[in-house]
């Protein structure tokens, strides 16, 4: 497949086809009103991409819960004040012509109590002092993802990501290091996984046929396995149970080190499954046009664009008019994302991640 095909329309189960292969990826910018609330920078920054030529655009990881934040001013969806700035979020990337979908959060374990977080763990060994949440608080949570959910469908979404990925709540059930619990939810891969399961059985249930559901899956750290979650995959590729996978890899051409798939790429270890009419697109160091378009011939179907993508916003209308276009070397000045059209609390979070800004650069 070459450049050229990434323009090429790409269908999904329910709802809506995408335009063409690029999706923005989840980005936290941490500009959104202290609680949860979407602000004018959140407003802004979606205007800007939404004139960018993305196939769909994925919203940074809102809170299903107040408990469940991981990030000052994260955005949030888990109550009906945060519904008019997520409604304009959702017209504005309509209008602009990309699909829309908010990515749903809950940190879990990893929940910080500075900013209102509550822990809450699968394990009572992970927080010393922290007992591990009850059969029923994980029920509650499963149903705040679909509460939320829903509010994402009244505020104009195409669909949900559902957050399954660095060891956040969904992450943390699949994983046999953090989740060593009796009930349901807890032992054979079958029950660690049972928690996502439920999760996007009940969206689809709550929301109906036209609704669009992705799920972000990391394979990296948290003591996750990767045989369990090709296990877990193909069930969900066999039983149709979301429209696209979205697979967060640090480096898209990253080789697996150990195990049954020791030297193959991570990425192929998924493509290689049978995933009927599910799409398959993933993340990780995809900076230039060239990189996206050998992504399609390694099996994806759509890719996508994170870091590119705050280094140029259009990144896809740069590749369309430059088959060959490569994204600015990092690290980039703060005046280069400011001219750009970053904000100032936007270009902060960017500091904070290694080698993007210059140190001490204005
Ligand atoms: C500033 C920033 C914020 C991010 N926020 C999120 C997020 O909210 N949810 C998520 O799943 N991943 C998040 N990520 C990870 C990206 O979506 C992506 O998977 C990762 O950056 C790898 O892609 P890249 O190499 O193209 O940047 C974030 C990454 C960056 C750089």
């Amino acid at each position: 497949m070459s450049v050229s095909d990434l323009f090429k329309p790409l269908t999904l189960l329910h709802g809506p086809a995408m335009r063409n292969r690029f999706m923005l990826a989840p980005l936290t910018s941490q500009q959104s009103n202290h609680d949860g609330t979407a602000s004018v920078y959140d407003q802004s920054w979606i205007e800007q991409l939404s004139q960018s030529y993305y196939g769909l655009i994925q919203t940074s990881a809102a809170t299903v819960e107040a408990g469940g934040i991981a990030f000052e001013r994260q955005l949030g969806i888990h109550s009906d004040k945060h519904l008019p700035g997520l409604t304009q979020i959702a017209t504005t990337i309509r209008n602009g012509g990309s699909l829309s979908a908010v990515q749903l959060h809950h940190a879990g374990h990893r929940a910080k109590p500075l900013f209102g977080g509550i822990p809450a763990p699968a394990s009572d060994k992970t927080i010393p002092g922290i007992s591990a949440i009850t059969t029923e608080q994980v029920e509650q949570i499963r149903d705040s993802f679909i509460a939320a959910a829903k509010r994402a469908q009244l505020a104009g979404f195409n669909g949900v990501s559902v957050h399954g990925a660095f060891g956040w709540i969904l992450s943390e059930f699949m994983s046999p290091n953090l989740n060593d619990r009796k009930d349901q939810y807890g032992g054979s891969i079958e029950n660690r996984a049972r928690f996502t399961i439920e999760v996007i059985k009940g969206i689809r249930k709550a929301c109906g046929p036209d609704f669009q559901i992705g799920w972000r899956l990391s394979i990296e750290r948290y003591g996750l396995r990767l045989e369990e979650l090709r296990e877990i995959t193909a069930e969900i590729f066999d039983h149709e149970l979301i429209d696209y996978l979205d697979l967060a890899l640090w480096d898209s051409a990253q080789v697996v080190r150990e195990g049954s798939f020791q030297g193959k790429t991570m990425l192929s270890v998924f493509t290689e499954l049978p995933r009927k009419g599910v799409r398959l697109g993933a993340a990780g160091k995809i900076m230039s046009a060239q990189r996206a378009g050998q992504l399609m011939e390694e099996g994806c179907d759509f890719v996508l664009i994170a870091r590119a993508g705050i280094l140029q916003r259009d990144f896809p209308l740069q590749v369309k008019a430059n088959p060959m276009y490569d994204s600015p070397q990092l690290p980039v000045t703060a005046e280069y994302l400011r001219q750009g059209g970053l904000s100032e609390r936007f270009i902060e979070t960017m500091r904070g991640w290694q080698t993007f800004v210059y140190p001490g650069s204005k």
